[in-house]
């Protein structure tokens, strides 16, 4: 059983199926009137945000909320940060304070690894998203969502072979493309990767994937799901592409395009959307769109992710 959850590089496929199959199980108690499990009971867990979240903060509180754990949330806007205290330091803090688990998203790629690595904490580790490196739970909802979709009722046990998913936009800066590519290749997915040359990654052509530039071209073929990726200005100190208008017209999911695309094919995004820029709100609120099935799953795929690392067991008590 895992000790942490730092990347979906390192997960064997059958611990991410291992997973998903478990995060089915909390799917069927969230329909339940009832949506506790009294699992981590007695259990501190600190979600640790260096960085703003909307989506991965809460879910990650429901999912600690439903499995019965207690919980803090840290933000670093308003603590001792503020005062220049360090990443260690604050550590051994809620250390002394006795947190059992600690959920860490930061701007730094890595800040996970040596939580983990370091003897500053002996407790399990979650990246909660981490600089540009990796987003493990995001790609863990994304894979869940697939999965439901393509396969159905039949989905537990199975990898996603043979799906093929377009991953399109800022490559450069996403910590959702890096731990998708690795994640589906595991689960036996076809990704290709569109984007302008300036938001493809040095190193990308190591990846398992295809690397594509133009969008028209990639989604005239049979494509399972698109992907489509936030522009992170927050993150570009320079310009990576002439200006909003070129972007959407290049690289956009406009009207146009999801109107070229099979019916059939499904809309993601991680969230939150630059509506306008790299998606329209005719794909985004289209009954294509699993945007928000994401958003829902991302509680029961936080769930497995915490009752697995922090019980040591996958199996889920019926009642
Ligand atoms: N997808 C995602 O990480 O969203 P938040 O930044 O709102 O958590």
């Amino acid at each position: 059983m895992m000790q942490h959850l730092l990347s979906t590089r390192d997960l064997s496929r059958s611990s991410a199926i291992a997973l998903l199959d478990t995060a089915e199980d909390m799917a069927v108690l969230g329909a339940r009137d009832n949506k506790k499990l009294p699992a981590l009971r007695g259990k501190t867990i600190v979600n640790l945000f260096y960085e703003d979240s909307t989506r991965t903060r809460i879910s990650f509180e429901v999912a600690q909320k439903r499995l019965s754990a207690d919980v803090i949330n840290f933000s670093a806007k308003g603590s001792s940060v503020s005062k220049g205290e360090s990443l260690k330091d604050t550590i051994l803090t809620l250390q002394e304070l006795g947190v059992d688990g600690v959920v860490i998203r930061h701007p730094s790629s890595g800040a996970p690894q040596l939580l983990a690595e370091r003897d500053w904490i002996d407790v399990p580790v979650v990246n909660a998203g981490d600089g540009t490196h990796e987003h493990p739970t995001q790609a863990l909802l994304d894979a869940f969502t697939l999965r439901k979709n393509l396969n159905g009722s039949d989905a537990r046990g199975r990898g996603l072979d043979g799906a093929h998913v377009v991953i399109v936009g800022d490559i450069f800066h996403s910590r959702v493309a890096r731990s998708n590519v690795w994640l589906l290749d595991h689960l036996g997915a076809r990704v290709t990767v569109v984007a302008p040359v300036t938001l493809i990654p040095r190193g990308a052509e190591r990846w398992p994937v295809t690397i594509a530039h133009d969008l028209d071209a990639v989604l005239s073929s049979e494509v399972d799901a698109v992907m489509m990726l936030r522009v992170q200005n927050e993150r570009m100190r320079e310009a990576f592409f002439p200006n909003a208008h070129e972007y959407a017209l290049g690289w956009g999911l406009t009207e146009e395009r999801f109107d070229r695309l099979s019916s059939r094919t499904l809309i993601m995004h991680p969230g939150p959307m630059n509506r306008g820029l790299e998606i329209c709100s005719a794909a985004a609120d289209s009954s294509q769109s699993v945007i928000l099935q994401q958003v829902a799953n991302g509680v029961f795929v936080r769930m497995a992710v915490l009752y697995s690392i922090m019980t040591g067991t996958s199996e889920v008590p019926r009642d």
